[in-house]
């Protein structure tokens, strides 16, 4: 029986909001008390997380004074060893936010987020992260009269390219990841999938210094598939870092625990992770359940960990099991590798009077095969 124990090794992040999550919603206050970030950092740490991420003002959850607040972070850090990968803004809470941040109509709003993640940027960097994430959580609209989208994505590009600039003058080691969303809290977001980001990344003045960092829940609420999501990303070189959770099919975000949603998607996102050339860290966005009590909140964030150590055993128990490896084959997925034209060929050399598409279209691909050898692996009653 394998020990799905994490260590730091696994490299698994909690965001300090997602354990500190009041669970406060539209319809009813917080269930739990306000969480000192000093302790999220020492139970993360006894559960073998290797790090903890942060918006700006999560780490006054206890302690408005921000120095007071930081000495206790950076000692909480040094006590554990635990690690800041990645930090991030809060540019939604606030109600100045409420028309959004870079790309609010309110000019002088603009002028002032950008502040905020620029004095969070320093400190971002002084912890040694090397991602700094932006979600445009606020930035969109309820009506198509209300926002100019064309010059919302100039303000965009352009508070992009400040920060950037910003980070080249520092010397700083930080690149940014733009996180994806369709909708909530605003009625319709701006970048609201993978590809919308992408394309924007190219308009920008240091694409080089910008990617992705793609949620679970986020492109299935949209109804996308998200493996799909992460292999173009990987593809484009562009997954800088990725939110783990869990979501139920086109509904509000659930941020559940991740493999709490949709387990077959979240077992082919492993085998990618896993398989597919993805070296940072597995970070987790979610939110522990209204209905639990804090110390249920420990035993949801140890769940997010062992479900995915579970999934990386059973991703690798799928791909060295023989018939799965002769099925791979009769689907011919490794076929797909193959160049269309061999090496020297162009157009010209398309002509094949060999062929019969007749014969070729009553071959099967036998891809139900694959896929059941899938879901038992999954269920447990293969490998
Ligand atoms: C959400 C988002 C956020 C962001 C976080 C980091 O839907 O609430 O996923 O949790 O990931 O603000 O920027
Ligand atoms: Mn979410
Ligand atoms: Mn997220």
């Amino acid at each position: 029986m394998t020990d799905f124990t994490p260590t730091p090794d696994d490299r698994f992040t909690f965001g300090l909001w997602t354990v500190g999550w009041q669970a406060r919603d539209p319809f009813g206050d917080a269930s739990r008390p306000a969480l000192d970030p000093v302790e999220s950092v020492h139970r993360l740490a006894e559960r073998g997380a290797y790090g903890v991420t942060f918006h700006d003002d999560d780490l006054l959850a206890v302690e408005p004074d921000r120095d007071k607040a930081i000495a206790a972070f950076r000692k909480a850090l040094d006590e554990t060893g635990m690690k800041v990968p990645m930090a991030t803004t809060n540019l939604f809470t606030h109600p100045v936010f409420k028309d959004g941040a870079f790309t609010s109509n309110d000019r002088d709003v603009r002028r002032y987020a950008l502040r905020k993640v620029i004095r969070n940027i320093d400190l971002a960097a002084s912890l040694g992260a090397k991602t700094y994430v932006c979600w445009g959580g606020r930035e969109g609209a309820e009506s198509d009269a209300a926002k100019d989208v064309k010059a919302a994505l100039d303000r965009y590009k352009e508070g992009l390219d400040l920060l950037c600039q910003y980070v080249v003058e520092k010397g700083y080691d930080i690149r940014f990841a733009l996180e994806p969303k369709p909708n909530e809290p605003r009625g319709d977001i701006l970048l609201p999938t993978i590809g919308h980001a992408l394309a924007l990344i190219n308009e920008l003045e240091h694409p080089e210094m910008v990617g992705l960092n793609p949620e679970v829940g986020h492109e299935q609420m949209a109804g996308l598939n998200f493996v799909h999501g992460i292999a173009q990303a990987l593809w484009h070189g562009k997954l800088f870092h990725i939110d783990l959770n869990g979501q139920h099919g086109p509904k509000y975000d659930q941020d559940l625990i991740f493999g709490h949603g949709d387990l077959k998607s979240a077992f082919f996102l492993v085998d990618l992770l896993e398989n597919g050339g993805y070296d940072g860290p597995r970070h987790f966005d979610y939110k522990p359940l209204r209905t639990e009590d804090p110390e249920d909140v420990w035993d949801s964030a140890s769940a997010n960990m062992r479900t995915y150590l579970i999934l990386k055993e059973k991703s690798r128990a799928f791909r060295a099991d023989p018939e799965v490896q002769e099925a791979l084959r009769n689907s011919r997925v490794d076929e797909l590798a193959q160049p269309t034209l061999a090496a020297g060929e162009t157009w010209q050399h398309l002509a094949d009077d060999t062929f019969d598409p007749e014969v070729a279209a009553a071959r099967g691909f036998h891809f139900t095969r694959l896929n059941q050898l899938a879901l038992e692996h999954l269920m447990g009653v293969r490998g």
